[in-house]
């Protein structure tokens, strides 16, 4: 049970994708609730971080790292005080925020995705223009923003990519933040907040001077930072269990063995991300990409694939190779020789590496 299929839709909301292991938790579930939460606290980093309940139902991890973190911040969503989850692309900050909102309100669906041209309607509401030149300005003109809908349900809405919003965009979100009410003066009417209500961000780090959040939004905020993987068997559990929910997804064969390639993705996103070899004796140039966890599976899904239609449904070194490079060389007058230079003094030098190595020198260049 579990992840993705027989929803018949490509990618589930992970509500749908998860109900049975919600249900369980639910049900075996007898500490308090905050209000209107579907879940206590203690159910919903459970079922984050995966356990085994009494009745034996098994809940898978989402999240892949430290216990305390989560705790952070599942306990600040039963505060006044909202969410803002910060890290790295490809750490699982969107993840996060889409499982946290599923097992708090059993609705992940009330999204705002941050852009430079995110409006303030996105973020306060908007008009229905037919309606509006028929009728006038009336609740039936009125059309909520998915933070608005949150706060009249009581439940978790999202928001995106934070620091790329426009200041002043942002700046609406501080009244609703701190006096928890949206005011709709053309209806001379306002939306208070019920209880339930609060909002998860997510930001990038590398967009730090983008839009900087105003430190008046950042007080509102619990800041919860998520890390790049800890060690190499950490990446490669998280990468192992992700890849297979999105094989099984794509309803492509598991693949046997697929283990040996899966620590290969890990084990060259890693030291080219650290610039130095797992040994420590070589220091190496980055590339300008991030080489994320998220990529790595990426990589590993694309050699999936590959080895199911065109190979033998073994994951192997050439199933890879490609996938690596593209993620290596992003731009490619800088990155190439970054390769070029990884391949050549690491790759070949490397025990069991030779086929690998063969497979990437086969790659036009
Ligand atoms: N620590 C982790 N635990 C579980 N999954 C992870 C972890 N780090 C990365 N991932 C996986 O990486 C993928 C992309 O993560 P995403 O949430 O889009 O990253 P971000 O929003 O931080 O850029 C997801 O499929 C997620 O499962
Ligand atoms: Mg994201």
């Amino acid at each position: 049970m579990g992840a993705a299929g027989g929803h018949g839709v490509l990618r589930p909301h992970a509500e749908q994708a998860f109900a049975g292991e919600l249900a369980a938790l639910a049900a075996a579930d007898d500490r308090p609730r905050p209000a209107r939460w579907r879940l206590s606290p203690w159910a919903v980093a459970t079922y984050l971080l995966g356990g085994t309940l009494r009745d034996g139902t098994v809940i898978t991890p989402k999240y892949v790292g430290p216990r305390r973190i989560v705790e952070v911040a599942v306990s600040t969503l039963a505060t006044d005080r909202a969410l803002l989850l910060l890290g790295v692309p490809g750490t699982a900050k969107t993840w996060v925020s889409e499982h946290l909102a599923a097992a708090v309100s059993g609705d992940s669906t009330l999204l705002v995705q941050g852009t430079a041209g995110t409006p303030e309607e996105a973020v306060r509401y908007g008009w229905n223009y037919a309606q509006l030149l028929a009728r006038g300005p009336g609740q039936e003109a009125l059309v909520p923003s998915p933070v608005m809908r949150a706060m009249a349900g009581g439940t978790i809405v999202r928001i995106e990519e934070l620091t790329r919003i426009p200041a002043d965009v942002q700046d609406a979100l501080i009244t609703i933040l701190s006096e928890k009410t949206l005011p709709v003066p053309e209806l001379g009417q306002e939306v208070q907040a019920v209880p339930g209500f609060n909002l998860i961000a997510t930001a990038n780090d590398r967009d730090r001077g983008v839009n900087e959040l105003s430190s008046a939004l950042r007080r509102r905020f619990n800041t919860v930072v998520l890390p790049l993987p800890a060690t190499a068997e950490a990446e490669v559990d998280i990468v192992s269990r992700r890849v297979e929910q999105i094989g099984r997804s794509l309803d492509l064969p598991p693949a046997p063995d697929g283990a040996a390639e899966i620590r290969r993705v890990v084990t060259v996103f890693r030291e080219l991300r650290d610039g130095v070899t797992t040994d420590g004796r070589t220091r190496l140039k980055s590339p300008t990409g991030a080489l994320s966890t998220a990529e790595a599976i990426s990589v590993v899904t694309g050699g999936l694939a590959l080895a199911a239609h065109f190979g033998d449904g073994v994951l192997r070194p050439g199933d890879v190779a490609a996938g690596i490079h593209g993620a290596v060389v992003r731009d490619p007058a800088a990155d190439r020789l970054v390769w070029q230079e990884y391949l050549e003094t690491v790759v070949r030098e490397r025990d069991g590496w030779k086929d690998f190595y063969r497979a990437c020198r086969e790659i036009p260049a």
